[in-house]
């Protein structure tokens, strides 16, 4: 055993420096889109006469600080919100968090935000989740400089669900995020009012990051070659801001929001007492009917509505979240070289993420609803593609992570990335073959042909939360090379296909089939790696909608 990982180990460093004299001959547009010129600058967006808002809000982007360890304070980059008109709850700070405040907006209204960068860098900001139009959807070529201020517009059309707000400048989204920079937006709408979920104290964010510190309390992001590889990963959990945070609650029902905000780590969250998770919604909102799960992955940007009942739990009793142990999300010969990913806290390992403890003992809650909403779906028949899905190919070699073979580039749009306004599309979310997939099924897996027949691409293979700006999309069909089905089933009973989504993790030697709406907007819209040291590293492309 000790012998073969010693020969794994040398045939990647073999591999390695092939991937470097490959890298030196690459074609030229890969080095040029290096530092991505070429977006033209523009003057930021004013405000608009004629656009009467019924929430009208400022936020900030600054430099500060912020309690998040005991002792020292923490310098972070942090939103922060000044409501100017609409009702009162549209913005709720959370206490002594380095998160912004959560925006609440209600479906229908009218928002316009002004953002104001008093960063020392460029900066542009995200509504994930939301369909907006491409002007205000914070692509990069947007980006404002220090002092300037950036006015958004918008009429919320997405039904109830929880989205997030953060930077989208280019090649600096992950270190902005790391930094601080990220919130959680709630849309309610009639629907879900209707089912009297819990609200109020009973409805509770849980904004999930991992951070890595220095001995002074301050946030440590060096990904170099590796972490822009892997994803950089810290070694303390972070929720809401805190770490080790205990939630004190009543013997009754809640709906505990979670979002993902870590830059790279995926959680495989679980109740430890084995209580299984009953899952209310998805990124895109709420699902049909409650699900139960055993334990759901989160991905970084996917968001996972909860409920949990802690009805006739004694006072005092405590339950931890964990994230129990999977395999496959990182390339096993990668980190066996690179040694343990994850600065002392492995990704795929079993750790805690919080605690709730039971102060309060209380006789009536509300009951689980058995039907949530409706969705309203297409059928594959309905789409403008029906035998020929859109391709979004991931690609996985040595110092680069592509989509569609192609690191990001401003107007590199090709012909499968132009997508005709007011359809609806098929795509296909897959490994470029050979690649990831390791042999696509096709009876040249690595069981046959050993380590030393890897390509570069397997070696590399490794889970991918793909995003996709704009209108959410269902999930039609999963399915997973043979050569990857033992990894699988550590983590597939955690994936909710049935709801609506904006970002799905796709497996190593796992091809998504989705069906995405193109209605309303044209324009420049999206698509990447939701690990943001993948985004950064170029591992984004546009859709044009035209
Ligand atoms: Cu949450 Cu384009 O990102
Ligand atoms: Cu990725």
């Amino acid at each position: 055993m000790s012998i073969s990982k010693f020969q794994s180990r040398r045939n990647f460093i073999k591999q390695t420096s092939i991937g470097l004299l490959a890298f030196a001959s690459m074609p030229s547009w890969i080095n040029a889109a290096e530092g991505m010129h070429g977006m033209p600058i523009l003057p930021p967006r004013k405000a608009s006469a004629n656009f009467k808002p019924d929430v009208e809000l400022e936020l900030f982007c600054q430099n500060t600080e912020a309690p998040v360890l005991a002792g020292k304070t923490t310098r972070v980059q942090k939103y922060s919100a000044k409501l100017l008109h609409g009702p009162e709850q549209s913005v709720t700070e959370i206490p002594s968090s380095y998160l912004g405040p959560v925006i609440r907006l209600q479906k229908g209204q009218k928002v316009r935000i002004h953002l104001h960068n008093q960063l020392d860098e460029d900066t542009i900001t995200h509504w994930h989740g939301l369909h907006v139009p491409a002007e205000v959807d914070g692509h990069p070529m947007y980006v404002i400089g220090q002092g300037q201020t950036f006015v958004y517009e918008f009429e919320v059309v997405n039904r109830a669900c929880m989205a997030i707000y953060h930077p989208h400048p280019h090649e600096a989204t992950a270190k902005q995020v790391y930094h601080g920079l990220a919130g959680a937006i709630i849309v309610n709408d009639e629907i879900e009012a209707a089912l009297g979920l819990p609200s109020g104290e009973f409805e509770i964010p849980i904004v999930i990051q991992d951070r890595l510190f220095d001995l002074q309390n301050q946030l440590i992001y060096s990904p170099g070659m590796h972490g822009n590889m892997f994803g950089f990963y810290g070694n303390r959990i972070l929720v809401n801001g805190h770490p080790e945070l205990q939630l004190e609650v009543a013997s009754r029902a809640y709906r505990l929001r979670f979002l993902n905000g870590s830059t790279a780590r995926i959680y495989k969250l679980a109740w430890d007492d084995g209580t299984p998770i009953t899952v209310l919604g998805v990124d895109g909102g709420l699902l049909e009917q409650p699900e139960q799960k055993p334990y759901v992955m989160l991905a970084p940007g996917e968001r996972l509505d909860v409920w949990m009942d802690f009805s006739g739990r004694a006072v005092g009793s405590e339950l931890v979240m964990r994230s129990l142990p999977f395999s496959g999300a990182l390339p096993h010969m990668g980190m066996g070289m690179m040694g343990n990913n994850g600065y002392g806290l492995p990704m795929q390992s079993d750790y805690a993420i919080f605690s709730v403890k039971i102060n309060k003992k209380v006789s009536d809650s509300p009951k689980l609803p058995t039907a949530l909403s409706k969705i309203s779906r297409y059928e594959i028949s309905d789409t403008h593609n029906p035998n020929k899905p859109v391709p979004i190919t991931i690609s996985e070699g040595h110092m680069s992570m592509l989509l569609n073979g192609r690191p990001y580039a401003y107007k590199d749009i090709q012909a499968n990335e132009r997508i005709p306004v007011h359809t609806i599309q098929l795509m296909e979310i897959s490994h470029e073959h050979g690649m990831g997939g390791m042999g696509n099924g096709g009876g040249m897996g690595m069981g046959r042909m050993g380590m030393g027949g890897m390509g570069m691409g397997g070696m590399m293979a490794m889970a991918h939360p793909i995003h996709l700006h704009g209108q959410q999309f269902q999930i039609v069909s999963r399915s997973i090379d043979s050569s990857r089905e033992g990894d699988y089933a550590t983590v597939n009973q955690g994936f909710i296909n049935s709801g609506l989504k904006d970002t799905v993790l796709v497996m190593p030697g796992e091809t998504v089939r989705i069906i995405k709406p193109f209605q309303d907007y044209k324009g420049l819209f999206m698509f990447h790696c939701h690990n943001l040291e993948h985004e950064d590293m170029g591992m984004m492309r546009d859709f044009l909608v035209e």
